[in-house]
């Protein structure tokens, strides 16, 4: 009856059935991996956003395969602010990087194509990937003193089907972004092997110091889909609106826009009411983003103080993102662990192979918990290894 592609293990993990017999159980819990940022005790802008979404123009169907111009104008001026110059006619608005990633596996595979997804990263891509007939093929991503590419490793995975790689910048988990210096050399790899790049930047203003690295969209040396959205950039996951914005030489980036626009049309996914509500959700993200750092910098300099007492976990270099990973003793398997740490200390942490960490003796936790779970969660945490 069903396609093999949806043949899926669908049984819940071990983890997953633990953690809501936990909740059951009423026990105290601390969950750091929390992701949905508008159940974090965030101030929204609730009159702004509420009245954004009651525009009278939404009474009217204007279907356009790349989204309202008014939107699109909205994104190229976030755009501006980072010195790329990404023009409306450039940008294609989805309701997700998920369908942003689907739109772009359509576009650039035939089935059992190939694209280069990095690893360690978020647990999103085999999914996606599985659902538009596209093999993964992973690239590591080497840790001394901080996360770099490994572009022979990149180079070496490359075969006559990989059609695109794929990074994550910043990388979730890793939280680092990739330099300029890495930006180009991956340009110049895929322009010379006639691959595209798609640069997910949802995470791309969360600069835990300093300013944020640059947009992969200023990049047009090798065609270049740059995904991001609100979902994280404004914490409004629930709005569903993101975008692609296609940078290259123009006649790959022509080419690719005009069969683009047949994909955006055959769906028009974008509802009007978000669409004429994007400029003014996107004008309140620097009031949650301000919040949101406030957070990630206040559990990141309690976790510091609380691994200095200690000498048996730390965390590894982070740059940008709301997750951050440490790194315990190995001493039994990351499910385990996880499931140890939830039963004997009502803690849930994602263990590293959730995210593709090929070695035990990693947890990734989620910045954005509140201050007050964050503290005692990561205490409880490490009273598990002393
Ligand atoms: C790296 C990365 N890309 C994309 C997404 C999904 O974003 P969206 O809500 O726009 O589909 C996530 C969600 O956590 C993510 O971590």
């Amino acid at each position: 009856m069903f396609a093999s592609r949806t043949n899926w293990n669908l049984a819940e993990n071990r983890l997953t059935i633990a953690t809501a017999e936990h909740r059951r159980s009423g026990r105290p819990f601390f969950d750091l991996t929390i992701s949905n940022p508008t159940e974090c005790g965030f101030a929204y802008d609730e009159p702004a956003i509420l009245a954004a979404l009651s525009s009278p123009a939404s009474l009217h169907y204007q279907p356009t395969a790349q989204g309202l111009l008014s939107a699109r104008e909205a994104v190229a001026a976030y755009y501006r602010e980072k010195k790329a110059a990404v023009a409306a006619p450039d940008l294609f608005l989805t309701t997700s990087t998920s369908e942003a990633y689907s739109y772009l596996f359509r576009l650039l595979c035939n089935p059992g194509d190939e694209v280069l997804i990095p690893s360690p990263s978020y647990p999103l891509f085999d999914f996606l990937a599985d659902i538009n007939d596209v093999r993964l093929v992973r690239y590591p991503l080497v840790y001394d003193h901080g996360w770099q590419l490994d572009f022979s490793s990149l180079e070496r995975a490359i075969t006559p089907r990989t059609r695109a790689a794929i990074v994550v910048h910043p990388n979730n988990p890793t939280g680092h972004y990739a330099t300029l210096r890495e930006q180009t050399q991956l340009s110049t790899l895929c322009a010379q092997n006639n691959l595209a790049i798609i640069a997910d930047e949802v995470f791309l203003d969360f600069a835990v110091q300093g300013t944020a690295a640059p947009t992969f969209a200023a990049q047009n040396n090798a065609l270049t889909f740059t995904l991001s959205g609100i979902s994280k950039l404004c914490g409004l996951p629930q709005m569903k609106a993101a975008w692609i914005a296609i940078a290259g030489l123009d006649g790959l980036k022509n080419a690719a826009r005009a069969r683009l626009e047949v994909i955006a049309d055959s769906f028009l996914s974008m509802s009007a009411p978000i669409q004429h509500a994007l400029p003014a959700l996107l004008a309140t993200r620097a009031a949650f983003q301000s919040q949101l750092l406030v957070r990630v910098r206040a559990n990141l300099a309690q976790l510091d103080a609380q691994l200095a007492a200690q000498t048996l976990c730390s965390r590894l270099a982070f740059e940008a993102g709301w997750n951050v990973v440490l790194r315990v003793p190995a001493t039994q398997s990351g499910e385990l662990l996880a499931l140890a740490l939830l039963t004997d200390h009502g803690v849930l942490v994602h263990p590293g192979h959730f995210y593709d960490f090929s070695q035990d003796g990693y947890l990734v936790l989620s910045l954005i918990t509140t201050e007050r779970t964050f503290q005692e969660g990561v205490r409880r945490l490490l009273c598990h290894f002393t």
